[in-house]
């Protein structure tokens, strides 16, 4: 679902641009415990078209720099939402395209489609400000199960769920510490049967407006997604780091 249309038909079910499990329930936990702050600088790895940011943005969070690497969906972003800044451009390049520093950095299930994480890790520690928290909620591979499990399907064989036991490692590595894992797997099957019970009542808007194939297409991928969750084959985490160096 990572192309323009696939997000507009998913932006019709859940509303407000995300293109996310849990919508603004996901929302409250990535930004749970963050006091307003307008002076903020935020970044937004991988952005989409930009609801969260934008989210972000009008509880007073900061100011928000969003990085997507689809073209057309960055334009999506900026017509919708132009109080959220948004550079088009590979998360694997990041220092190169934005200019730093940030206090805020996060990624709404975004990392798990890049090939190189440890590179997205690298590139948003160089972009850090000193003391700069790193948060993300993401796809997770908990037991190592979801390439066998995926292996023969063209939509999602590619996904890079994050292996939750690897990452203080990976993060600590990259130049961040303090890291702080949480798993979602509740609300990840909560969130995936809410989805899927809404594509199926707004089954007739989305043959109207996108035609029969994309609500078929819609319907069968978000229901093997939510058989792969219950199988515990993917899931989600919460995860929290800083910028800097454990020491010891
Ligand atoms: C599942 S969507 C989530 C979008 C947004 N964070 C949200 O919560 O609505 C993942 C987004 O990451 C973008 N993306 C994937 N690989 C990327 C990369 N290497 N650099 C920047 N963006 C990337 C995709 O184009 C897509 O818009």
């Amino acid at each position: 679902m990572n192309n323009a249309t696939g997000k507009r038909v998913l932006a019709l079910v859940r509303g407000d641009d995300y293109a996310h499990p849990g919508e603004e329930e996901a929302n409250g936990l990535l930004f749970a415990g963050l006091v307003p702050d307008r002076r903020r600088r935020v970044l937004d790895a991988g952005c989409g078209g930009a609801g969260t940011a934008a989210w972000a943005r009008q509880r007073g969070l900061g100011a928000v720099t969003g990085i997507e690497i689809d073209p057309a969906t960055a334009e999506l972003g900026r017509r919708r939402h132009p109080d959220v800044t948004i550079v088009q451009g590979d998360l694997q390049r990041a220092s190169r395209i934005v200019d730093g520093p940030f206090d805020l950095m996060y990624a709404m299930t975004a990392v798990y489609a890049v090939p190189d994480q440890d590179a997205v890790f690298r590139e948003l520690a160089l972009l850090a400000a000193a003391g700069a928290e790193l948060r993300l909620l993401e796809y997770a591979d908990p037991h190592g199960h979801f390439a066998a499990a995926t292996g023969d399907s063209a939509t999602l064989a590619w996904w890079r769920p994050l292996v939750p036991l690897r990452l203080p490692e990976t993060l600590a590595a990259a130049g961040w510490s303090s890291v702080c894992v949480r798993d979602l797997h509740p609300e990840f099957i909560a969130w995936y049967t809410q989805l899927c019970a809404r594509i199926h009542d707004k089954r007739d808007r989305i043959r109207r407006e996108f035609g029969d194939d994309w609500y078929a297409f819609v319907a069968a991928e978000y229901a093997g997604i939510l058989e792969l969750v219950r199988e515990r084959a993917l899931g989600g985490v919460l995860v929290r780091a800083k910028r800097g160096r454990d020491s010891g």
